[in-house]
């Protein structure tokens, strides 16, 4: 009878998104990581505006206290994210210079912080969120793309897989699951690579209510046929979808078909072949400290953990979904 994620999964790892402060604060959250998890993600520290905040000035200390406790206590860490439009510091966005200089400056950047990690990280996202949602999904109009062209993604792959080439790397991007259409172009993109990509991490940020168990299934087959690892990133599975204002608890109904979601998602992942496999990571220990509360601006409780740590039947979900 296994009596953590980590041990109860044998054939993948179990993520968890974390702080430096946390870290440092230790307590319930490090006891917690400690217990139940074997692979770290930073939450927004290996983030492109922390690590790279004026240039030719890196900053990696909040980077690597993470990697520090990581390394101390037999983790992996996932490296999360190397280009993203969402952490791109401002002198990136308003860079003084030709599209050639930019150019340099992404393969330093890139080249500088894979050095920095390397035997330390275990895989990096190269890239995060570079399809649009609307129609067609093209590449997103970043100053990435501006600079780069339209194959800026693969330049940066091919940076980070010249830098280090043991290190796993990954394309991660949202709404996989929920969006045929985008999950199409995701593929797509990710055949233009080539054998520059090791893995695809599809972002679970979910509902207790959809997408269907299909729909998640196909973003693993469609990895899988591609003999691509898998990574489900960023679990996170609202019970409040509907946004009430009002609503003050997580209703003992709402809890349960929570928990069937957490089961789902992990049986789907853990039904792939083992060569697909790489980790299943969830975006928060406490409900209270969800990303999501401030996203969406709304109650609700999207992690297997309570405020006080205790196991949610969403923790539940988890083991039996093994
Ligand atoms: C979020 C973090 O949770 C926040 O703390 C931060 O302020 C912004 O980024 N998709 C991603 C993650 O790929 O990096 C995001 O994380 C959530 C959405």
């Amino acid at each position: 009878n296994a009596t953590s994620l980590k041990d109860a999964a044998t054939t993948f790892s179990v993520g968890m998104i974390t702080r430096d402060s946390y870290i440092n604060a230790g307590g319930k959250h490090t006891e917690t990581l400690k217990a139940e998890f074997n692979n770290l993600t930073s939450e927004y520290q290996m983030k492109m505006e922390v690590m790279y905040p004026s240039e030719g000035n890196y900053d990696f200390s909040a980077g690597d206290v993470i990697v520090d406790f990581a390394q101390a206590n037999d983790m992996d860490v996932h490296g999360h994210a190397l280009i993203w439009h969402n952490a791109t510091p401002s002198w990136v966005e308003n860079f003084a210079g030709t599209d050639a200089e930019f150019e340099t400056m992404v393969e330093d950047y890139i080249t500088t912080t894979l050095e920095h990690y390397k035997g330390k990280v275990r895989s990096w996202d190269v890239v995060n969120e570079a399809l649009e949602d609307g129609s067609g999904h093209p590449l997103r109009n970043s100053v990435f793309r501006q600079k780069m062209g339209d194959d800026y993604v693969k330049k940066c792959f091919q940076f980070a897989r010249n830098a280090d080439p043991d290190v796993i790397l990954f394309y991660n991007d949202y709404n996989m699951a929920s969006s045929p259409t985008k999950r199409e172009a995701m593929f797509n993109l990710v055949d233009g690579l080539g054998d520059l990509i090791d893995g695809v991490g599809a972002q679970m940020h979910i509902s207790y209510n959809g997408p269907s168990a299909a729909n998640i299934q196909a973003v693993a087959d469609g990895t899988v046929s591609r003999n691509l690892k898998l990574h489900f990133a960023e679990l996170d599975i609202r019970a409040n979808p509907e946004e009430d204002p009002n609503v003050s608890s997580l209703s003992t109904t709402r809890a349960n078909a929570q928990k069937d979601k957490f089961k789902e998602v992990v049986q789907i992942y853990n039904a792939i072949p083992l060569d697909n496999k790489f980790a299943l990571t969830t975006w928060g220990v406490r409900d209270n400290e969800s990303w999501l509360l401030d996203f969406w601006g709304v109650p609700d409780w999207p992690l297997m953990f309570d405020e006080n740590y205790n196991k949610k039947p969403a923790y539940t979900g988890f083991l039996e979904g093994l």
